[in-house]
């Protein structure tokens, strides 16, 4: 197994407040989210049919992918309506010195 660290995805200033960002980060498309006043990271993959959330809408802490519109909670990666049954994959967000960072 693989382990885990923080990657600097990009900086804070990119990412504003209601703004999402697309990084690769260690080969993983990762959408950063800013949201309910803080980053969230989550891998750029909806559960249902594995297409890209990219392009989903963004609100108060969660994304809906805009494909068949299912939507997940940013913070735990839950799916909050159908079709999607399984989660989104999530990575910890740290920002340091005005840089985000990813756990991956
Ligand atoms: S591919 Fe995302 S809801 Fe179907």
């Amino acid at each position: 197994m693989t382990e885990k660290t923080f990657v600097t995805a990009a900086r804070l200033e990119d990412v504003p407040p209601g703004a999402k960002l697309v990084v690769e980060v260690n080969g993983i498309s990762v959408i950063l989210c800013n949201t309910r006043d803080r980053i969230f990271a989550v891998r750029n993959l909806c559960s249902h049919a594995f297409e890209t959330l990219e392009c989903g809408r963004m609100r108060s802490g969660w994304i809906s992918c805009p494909v068949h519109g299912a939507r997940f909670d940013l913070e735990t990666g839950a799916p909050l309506n159908p079709p999607a049954t399984m989660s989104i994959e999530t990575y910890a967000v740290r920002v340091e010195g005005g840089m985000i960072e990813v756990e991956v």
